[in-house]
């Protein structure tokens, strides 16, 4: 049996263990040999590339993909969107949708792998439908976490929906790491018998489990797996290519991958890792298996921690790690994952530090309650609705509804202020009004490479509940 290999070292890897930074420069040379060792897609664009880029990198995001588009023959090229959220953090109106998505299929990407934070899938209709209309593949994507009303069942009638949307396959996106050997075999196993497409398992090192993870879903049929080059793999990254390719050889599956021109690969990564190992945070090179039992991913701790410190109440922490999982029940089980995290982190501390639940509510918690983030996987309790919305109602429509049709728009702008208004440009500012500008207006310069080592931030200790756990504080 075949089993696709897909290697997101250029997008994922590197968004989880260099902080997203490393530069074209330094991905171009690699991408002829790595083209030819039979890897079925590369992950290399979208996610936070796109920001990083032009914020830091003083690059621009569409000259990086043709450039890698050039180089890249015989693997197939893809990238994470982010549902309405394209590559940024809140909702884009439908013409920014459709535009960007039509560009980038024009630049020549293959495979868009299209999620939404809350399953929402009205988030991703706009995307797929215009992805649909080009000669790509298009991925639906859930997201996996775990909470009462997130079972085998719900998975399958989200996969359901998108395959009504006619995506190509579906991708199983366990963000946190949370996905169990024995539960991606039944998750998989049922996604073949009740959906039927074909499925890629995505999952992060960050619990220690993903190896098996994988193992388990190619057992149970899943025909793509999603794996880091070594240099850049475990940890809050991915499982090694080379390993899984080996192990599932060894099995009998057919990779179609030489291991041998990934050893010549290995090394060119190995000196990427040296070079870039100045934003390399030792903590998220080993498994966090506090988040086995929390179910609080580690990037959240530092977070809280960060938080609480700057109110000088380190010692809350915790009462705050209680306050967390009633937080995101009352909030309808929200996974936490970007940006629903910071919103059940920063609520439950702030429950936790004036004394009384929902006395004081940000914005953000306001609008997830309102539903203008999409709808939550649980329906959010009338009793906690009014206490934070008062008289206000929440909408029961898809939230770029209510959005204004934006491009033309930003495009005058644009020419107002004497800047190329291309389409690319247009869609760069539109995106990222602030540092967009910034960039198209030359006033950004490459960040300098860290000098040091990243620091290992802290450890601490608390007790909940008469147990004590060791806390440790990881880059988000
Ligand atoms: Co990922």
């Amino acid at each position: 049996m075949r089993v696709k290999i897909v290697d997101l070292t250029l997008r994922d890897g590197h968004q989880s263990l260099l902080a997203t930074r490393m530069r074209t420069r330094d991905i171009l040379p690699i991408l002829e040999t790595f083209d030819s060792a039979g890897i079925y897609c590369f992950e290399v664009w979208g996610g936070a590339t796109f920001d990083s880029c032009h914020r830091f990198l003083n690059e621009n995001p569409w000259e990086r993909l043709r450039e890698i588009r050039k180089r890249v023959k015989n693997t197939l090229i893809s990238m994470l969107l982010r549902g309405q959220n394209l590559v940024g953090y809140k909702h884009y109106p439908d013409d920014i949708v459709e535009k960007f998505v039509t560009k980038t299929a024009e630049i020549g990407l293959d495979v868009f792998r299209i999620f939404d934070a809350l399953n929402d899938v009205r988030n991703l209709v706009t995307a797929i439908k215009t992805a649909k209309k080009f000669d790509t593949h298009v991925q639906g994507a859930i997201c996996y976490t775990i909470s009462p009303v997130h079972t085998i069942e719900r998975y399958v009638d989200i996969a359901n929906q998108l395959a009504e949307l006619e995506v190509d396959s579906i991708c199983v996106k366990d963000m946190a790491g949370l996905l169990s050997p024995k539960v991606a075999y039944e998750l998989v196993k049922a996604l073949k018998r009740e959906v039927g497409l074909p499925i890629d398992v995505h999952s992060h090192y960050t619990s220690g489990m993903a190896s098996m993870a994988l193992l388990k879903s190619v057992e149970a049929g899943a025909e793509m797996i999603d794996t880091c080059m070594s240099p850049l793999s475990m940890g809050t990254s991915h499982p090694p290519t080379e390993s899984l390719v080996y192990a599932l050889n060894e099995m009998g599956y057919d990779t179609g991958v030489s291991l041998d021109v990934l050893m010549e690969v290995r090394d060119y990564f190995m000196k990427i890792r040296e070079k870039y190992s100045g934003y390399l945070n030792p903590l998220s090179t080993i498994p966090d298996t506090n988040v086995l039992v929390y179910q609080i991913p580690g990037g959240m701790f530092s977070n809280l921690i960060a938080q609480l410190k700057e109110q000088n109440a380190l010692d809350k922490l915790p009462d705050v790690l209680k306050e967390v999982p009633k937080v995101r029940e009352d909030l309808g089980y929200v996974p936490l994952v970007t940006p629903t995290s910071q919103i059940v982190g920063v609520q439950a501390v702030l429950n936790v530090l004036t004394g009384e639940r929902y006395k004081v509510v940000p914005k953000e918690t306001k609008d997830l309650v309102k539903g203008m983030y999409g709808k939550t996987p649980a329906p959010i309790r009338e009793e906690i609705v009014r206490l934070i919305l008062g008289d206000e109602r929440p909408i029961d429509c898809r939230p770029a509804d209510l959005l204004e049709p934006e491009f033309e728009k930003r495009k005058s702008e644009l020419e107002e202020l004497g800047i190329e208004a291309s389409d690319e440009n247009v869609l760069i500012y539109a995106l990222f009004p602030q540092t967009g500008l910034k960039f198209l207006q030359g006033e950004i310069q490459e960040e300098p490479f860290p000098s040091s080592v990243a620091s290992v931030e802290g450890r601490f200790e608390v007790e909940v509940d008469g147990s004590k756990y060791r806390v440790e504080v990881r880059p988000m």
